[in-house]
């Protein structure tokens, strides 16, 4: 979703903010500008509606040899919700007749009514967004204060425009006379401070920054900060100046590199035998036959009195999240609902005391999955958080958590974050089976078999060759069907996702069963079903439901982990996977499935990992 970037330092802003907004570009996005200021000149603004790289050529155009570099600027990615994209609509945004530019993230909720007001007192509107309405709130409360043109009358200005703002805001804001300042606020939308030696620059997360600078500063909800060259201050909105703490930039934050691969998805998709092991190390406590958990902050008479577990997520992470109740009621035998975050945030199910929450998130900056945990802290249960993101506002938040260790997601369509959930569910299965009822040799069995996990994953790769033609075959359908049952049934809802994400093929996933209560009258010549049918308890149970599509003339595309003399006679096309136990085959039944969605996009000429209208983390409602 949106991005921010801004620098103020001695070094040409446009070209940190150009490579920063680069960076940000996973997010997604839909169109891009910066704002430049030179001193004792007017703010300089540059607007696509389009990608980085038109930005980067429209710059280009518009700087005139004998141009001093601009050495202060904010750049801004935006992901359209208040209007199109287009270049009106870009950030950055000038308020008042250009006294300050502005780029934010999020959402006002109050823009109409202050809009109104605005437009009463002769403020011109040039774009439809919400952000505009800020920019000339900040623009007139600095006119209000008339002459007193200073850096405190520029802060007095947003901390009074803030006051104003109801919704979630990321800010960042330029000032025409102040060509070494910035100010940013934080309220929903991140905002991490990089410190550097006579220069400071500004991100919405810390992409940007790799490269720049190893010192961090994460902006807490409600601060503000004055930033300028030599000197950080950060006040909170109404209590006054608080000390930053700076942290290190986390290491992982650099693998950043395309190493070869044409497209981060398949990078990821072709790392997961690694972030799996990432997610495994140091976990497994084989003395005890079970995982442990260094950050959970819970004694282990907490964590016995635990009566129920509320799993709740967005996307492929709430796809994780089923598995994950599958996976602890049947190995821990606590009772786990899954619930939608953004349903939860405004549900008020009944929740008895000993219930504790898991928020499951890649980016750790889901807007609802963090208002649901918020909700659910609010609420007095505890909340852990199983994320990706190091420093991320829901790591930053939950009371403690798992981090997953995947390295940085670039792809839009998740891949290696959900096969790490998986297994720190798995695992987290385990640590409460074994405090509960689960024996010392049923322990054994669980770790044996995720510690054969990452070579599984590295086998069930060696199927991209032959997944390469079945794309082919079947490229051009107009719908399919995942069909899957047990821990396969969420395996079959993530298989249609990523379909659907990045090739914008309708895809429908469904519990294998229920396909004859309606779904089966989509069955046709054209419509193809990806059925998961490995071996185990359901297998048969599965066997005949493929029977029923091939009955009514659907081509089968099966995913099985033995030679199937059965499932060979039947189905038109069959993708071999390793064996495993069925609690651990979503991970690696879904490797053929995130390598189906990728071939077929590509055939289809679909920008794999910038698909149209997604966001990488979806940071507003
Ligand atoms: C996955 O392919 C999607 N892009 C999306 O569903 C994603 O999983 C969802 O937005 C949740 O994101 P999170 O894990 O970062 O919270």
């Amino acid at each position: 979703m949106c991005g921010i970037v801004g620098y103020v330092g001695h070094r040409r802003a446009d070209a940190f903010l150009l490579n920063g907004l680069q960076r940000l570009e996973y997010r997604g996005y839909d169109s891009a500008g910066i704002a430049t200021l030179r001193p004792s000149d007017s703010i300089r603004t540059v607007k696509v509606a389009g990608r980085v790289s038109e930005l980067e050529s429209a710059v280009r155009q518009q700087t005139f040899v004998g141009d001093a570099p601009a050495t202060l600027g904010i750049g801004h990615t935006r992901w359209a919700t208040h209007g199109p994209a287009t270049q009106e609509n870009a950030h950055p945004h000038l308020g008042g007749d250009g006294i300050i530019a502005l780029a934010h993230n999020g959402v006002i909720e109050n823009f109409e009514m202050l809009k109104a007001e605005l437009e009463a007192k002769g403020y011109r509107f040039k774009s439809q967004t919400d952000s505009e309405v800020i920019a000339h709130l900040v623009a007139d409360h600095l006119a209000a204060a008339g002459s007193d043109s200073s850096v405190a009358g520029c802060l007095e200005a947003v901390q009074q425009t803030v006051a104003r703002l109801r919704g979630t805001y990321g800010l960042v804001i330029l000032f025409r006379d102040f060509p070494d300042l910035l100010i940013a606020a934080r309220c929903g939308s991140p905002l991490v401070i990089g410190v550097g030696k006579n220069e400071q620059f500004i991100a919405s997360d810390t992409s940007p920054l790799v490269g720049c600078t190893e010192r961090i500063i994460y902006l807490a909800d409600h601060q503000i900060a004055v930033i300028r060259p030599d000197n950080i201050q950060v006040l909170h909105r109404d209590q006054g100046r608080v000390r930053p703490e700076i942290q290190k930039l986390a290491q992982d934050s650099q693998e950043v590199a395309l190493e070869g691969f044409d497209h981060y998805m398949l990078k990821e998709i072709y790392e997961q035998p690694k972030s799996i092991q990432n997610a495994l190390r140091g976990r497994i406590d084989n003395d005890n036959a079970t995982a442990k958990f260094g950050g959970l902050n819970l004694t282990t008479g907490q964590l016995r009195a635990v009566q129920r577990i509320i799993l709740t997520a967005c996307g492929t992470s709430w796809h994780s999240a089923l598995v994950g109740e599958y996976l602890i009621e049947e190995l821990a035998r606590i009772p786990v609902e899954v619930e939608y975050a953004s349903e939860l945030r405004y549900r008020n199910p009944p929740i008895d005391p000993s219930t504790i929450v898991f928020g499951i998130t890649q980016s750790g900056e889901t807007a609802d999955t963090l208002a649901a945990l918020r909700e659910m802290k609010r609420k007095g249960h505890h909340t852990l958080a199983i994320c990706n993101v190091i420093g991320s506002s829901i790591a930053q938040e939950a009371d403690g958590g798992i981090y997953l260790h995947a390295g940085p997601e670039i792809g839009v369509a998740s891949t290696k974050a959900f096969t790490s959930q998986l297994t720190v569910l798995a695992m987290l299965a385990l640590y409460f089976g074994r405090l509960r009822h689960v024996s010392f040799e049923a322990g054994q069995r669980i770790i044996a078999q995720l510690e054969r996990l990452p070579r599984a994953v590295e086998q069930a790769l060696e199927c991209h060759h032959q997944v390469k033609t079945i794309a082919a075959k079947y490229a051009n359908a107009t719908n399919f069907l995942y069909l899957g049952r047990k821990y396969n049934f969420p395996t079959a809802l993530e298989g249609a996702l990523k379909l659907k994400e990045i090739s914008y093929i309708h895809a429908e996933g469904y519990p294998a069963a229920e396909m004859k209560h309606g779904p089966i009258a989509l069955v046709d010549a054209h419509t193809p079903s990806v059925f998961i049918v490995p071996q185990g308890t359901v297998y048969d149970k599965v066997l005949s439901n493929l029977q029923e599509v091939k009955a009514r003339g659907g081509p089968v595309i099966a995913v099985v982990d033995h030679e199937d003399p059965q499932v060979t006679n039947l189905a038109d096309d069959v993708i071999h996977i390793p064996q495993i136990e069925d609690f651990l085959q979503p991970v690696v039944a879904s490797i053929p499935l995130q390598l189906l969605a990728y071939e077929i996009a590509l055939l289809r000429g679909c920008d794999v990992d910038k698909p149209r209208n997604l966001a990488k983390s979806v940071t507003v409602e």
